[in-house]
């Protein structure tokens, strides 16, 4: 087992002095206190023993049919009786693999990958291979590469993950061409695509993609959802979208881990969908988010020096930054806590040690100034290692790091350069 470097930085990142782009946190405090005030006090007052009671494994049809909403707004279409509540995205992530994978399993995922995926497929002892992302997202001529590969070995991955809007870490997404070719290698090699999709509705540039889900139907495609980015992580609803011999095996697994969702977060749910204005609640959300990613931006030409690239997210909630290779983020994170600043080092998401020289940087859960700030220190403890090294060896580079030769399924990190 090894642990979630976001979670382990939670506590620490929790004291008030520190301004922390490490968490993946939505801004809850958007949320109108009046509005779940009035919701609670509806749920007190018209379904008190209901709502305090256990609920069916599955889910509530009701909280289904909220789902079937949110879906229905990326263009997805699935049968209520496809779905099973999770209690979060994250154990939607756990009970796929604990349906699917024995140790030693192949897994595919994207390099760098979701982190808190990376403790899930660790614990299941899968053999988790990466391929690398660019700006485009996966490099399927890569993943068409490693299956060959694992074909020849007579080896068939159990699923390939992929978060392909705005993904976390790296904020890239899979392009409309990449999706349609990733949904063939799936059919063509007969292997499930896990397609985990939380920030899908938080796009602020460019037109919305397809999701993996509707381009296939349902057939290869397992669907994960979330209400955390759109509505409120603390209330612990995510869902599943499978075909129903997997979902079968999906609830055999729920019953075992948690025997249900929060009834109590569901009939939350129920009342806040009534209102019939969640749409309007994540239209607030991209504004503001879209705001603070381009103060983030900018403030990354400010203060980063030349030799780092970073990427340029369309949606979601997080830049993905690459260093110079002599800069280990590990190391940084400690100096930069010294400055009060946090955020997630790169390893965090390679199962390898790979990323060192990556930082993972969210713009969603601080205002403006507080982010520009941050990016000020960190860039200043960034310099400072700059400077330290230019001294020692004599050379001043301009270039972050070269490009590398890799192994199928042993991609390495391609800094994904600024567009301009
Ligand atoms: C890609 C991805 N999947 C899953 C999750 C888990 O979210 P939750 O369990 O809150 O739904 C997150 C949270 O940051 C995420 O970024």
């Amino acid at each position: 087992m090894r642990s979630s470097a976001m979670r382990d930085l939670m506590a620490i990142t929790a004291r008030p002095e520190v301004i922390s782009l490490a968490g993946g946190l939505p801004d809850t405090s958007t949320f109108p206190s009046e509005s779940f005030a009035a919701q609670m006090t509806r749920i007190a007052h018209e379904s008190s023993a209901e709502a305090l009671q256990y609920g069916p494994t599955e889910g509530f049809e009701e909280t289904k049919a909220c789902i079937v909403e949110v879906m229905a707004a990326e263009d997805m279409a699935p049968d209520p009786d496809d779905l099973i509540v999770t209690t979060g995205g994250q154990q939607a992530i756990d009970l796929i693999t604990k349906t699917l994978v024995n140790p030693g399993d192949p897994v595919i995922c994207e390099a760098p990958t979701y982190p808190g995926a990376v403790p899930t497929f660790c614990s299941y002892e899968a053999d988790v291979r990466q391929v690398t992302t660019d700006d485009d997202g996966m490099r399927i001529d890569e993943l068409g590469e490693l299956l060959a590969v694992l074909a020849r070995e007579g080896r068939r991955p159990k699923f390939i993950y992929s978060v392909p809007s705005f993904q976390n870490p790296s904020g890239v997404t899979l392009s409309d061409e990449r999706r349609r070719r990733l949904v063939e290698l799936a059919r063509e090699h007969e292997v499930l695509i896990v397609e985990d999709n939380p920030y899908g509705l938080l796009r602020y540039d460019g037109d919305p993609r397809a999701t993996l889900y509707s381009l296939d139907g349902g057939d290869y495609v397992l669907y994960l959802g979330t209400l955390s980015k759109i509505l409120s992580p603390g209330i612990r609803i995510g869902w599943v979208a499978a075909p129903p011999p997997v979902l079968e095996k999906i609830g055999l697994g729920k019953q075992a881990a948690d025997l249900c969702t929060s009834t109590l977060a569901q009939y939350f749910v129920r009342e806040y969908f009534g209102e019939g204005r969640w749409r309007e609640y994540i239209a607030d959300l991209v504004e503001i988010y879209r705001s603070r990613r381009d103060a983030m931006l900018d403030a990354l030409e400010r203060h980063f020096p030349e030799q780092s690239v970073w990427t340029r997210p369309d949606g979601g909630l997080f830049v993905w930054a690459t260093l110079p290779d002599y800069i280990d983020t590990t190391d940084l994170l400690a100096k930069a806590l010294r400055e009060n600043v946090a955020f997630v080092p790169g390893r965090a998401a390679y199962v390898d040690g790979r990323g060192g020289s990556s930082m993972r940087l969210n713009f969603s859960s601080s205002g403006e100034e507080q982010l520009r700030e941050g990016i000020r220190r960190i860039g200043n403890v960034v310099a400072e290692q700059v400077a330290l090294y230019e001294t020692i060896t004599g050379e001043h580079r301009t270039e972050p790091q070269p490009d590398r030769e890799v192994e199928p399924g042993g991609g390495e990190i391609v800094p994904m350069p600024k567009r301009r």
